[in-house]
């Protein structure tokens, strides 16, 4: 495995092992952690990824683990390289970016470990994410669900969680519903969470990108709840943070994001280049 795998075993020093499966930790392990490790590795996937908290109460851990399903997925993966795109697999991407998020103080969950399991010949066959569980949060979409009438304050929520990751360089091209948390009581601040779509370098086309995000909020279920004119007097509102803001090239970008579904692929152009490529 290549220097990305070295650097990650010095900053998860702590490690589990059990069958064929290891996992690399921040910090030491207490029993009743591992042994409830133990079983999420000796049960069966449910499906090809399961999110879930994991079954024990006191570690407070949200567990991600996806099955990697083909050969070339799982040769990418153990020699840490990324796709032609230039994209690494699902669990490197979120790895990566959800490290880096963390470590300029935005506000996603700590990664807390890591690991895979081999299959007899060696190879990484599944991929596993630790991350500190956000205890007494709940997502943007469950609580949409429950309470129809609190959608403007998550989008208020949302849009200031927007910015306050953009101050952080960090951003975040899947930011829907289902991936922001936010705290059951009280009104603290959102955490963005499911960080594989995500940039952390800077983009010269801030606008756009920007009128993407909003729009796609909107997009992805968001509609339902909300009329397009009250969603966009919210934005509006919003956008007086952004002083330097090109007018025009978010409208485009906003407009088209709010309507129609814009593929992973779509984003990152959006990001590097400022367009939408069925639109050149
Ligand atoms: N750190 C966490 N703490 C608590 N709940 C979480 C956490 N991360 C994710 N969730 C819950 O699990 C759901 C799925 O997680 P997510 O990271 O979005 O995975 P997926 O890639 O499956 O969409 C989220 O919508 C949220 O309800
Ligand atoms: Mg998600």
């Amino acid at each position: 495995m290549t220097g990305q795998y070295q650097q990650w075993r010095k900053d998860f020093p702590y490690t589990v092992r059990h069958q064929r499966t290891t996992l690399h930790f921040t910090d030491e392990i207490p029993a009743y952690t591992r042994t409830a490790l133990e079983r999420l590795i000796d049960s069966p996937a449910a499906a090809k990824r399961v999110s879930a908290p994991l079954d024990c109460q006191q570690s407070a851990l949200f567990t991600k683990r996806e099955q990697l399903d083909s050969l070339k997925k799982k040769l990418r993966v153990h020699r840490g390289n990324p796709k032609r795109s230039g994209i690494y697999d699902w669990a490197i991407e979120e790895m990566i970016n959800t490290c880096e998020a963390y470590r300029r103080g935005a506000r996603v969950p700590r990664l807390l470990g890591y690991g895979y399991r081999r299959s007899r010949l060696g190879l990484v066959e599944d991929f596993f994410l630790i991350t500190e569980l956000l205890k007494d949060h709940v997502d943007g979409f469950t609580l949409i669900r429950r309470d129809p009438q609190a959608i403007r304050p998550l989008i208020s929520a949302v849009l200031e969680l927007l910015a306050s990751l953009h101050s952080h360089d960090i951003v975040h091209m899947d930011l829907w519903a289902a991936n922001v948390m936010l705290p059951k009581k009280g009104d603290g601040p959102a955490h963005a969470i499911d960080l594989e779509n995500c940039f952390y370098e800077p983009t010269s086309h801030f606008s756009e990108v920007l009128g993407f995000q909003m729009g796609f909020f909107y997009y992805r279920e968001m509609y339902r709840y909300i009329t397009e004119a009250d969603y966009d007097a919210l934005v509006e509102a919003a956008l007086g943070a952004y002083p330097h803001l090109d007018r025009p090239a978010f409208s485009e970008i906003y407009d088209i994001s709010k309507h129609q579904d814009v593929g992973r692929l779509e984003r990152r152009e959006i990001f590097h280049r400022g367009v939408l490529k069925r639109h050149w």
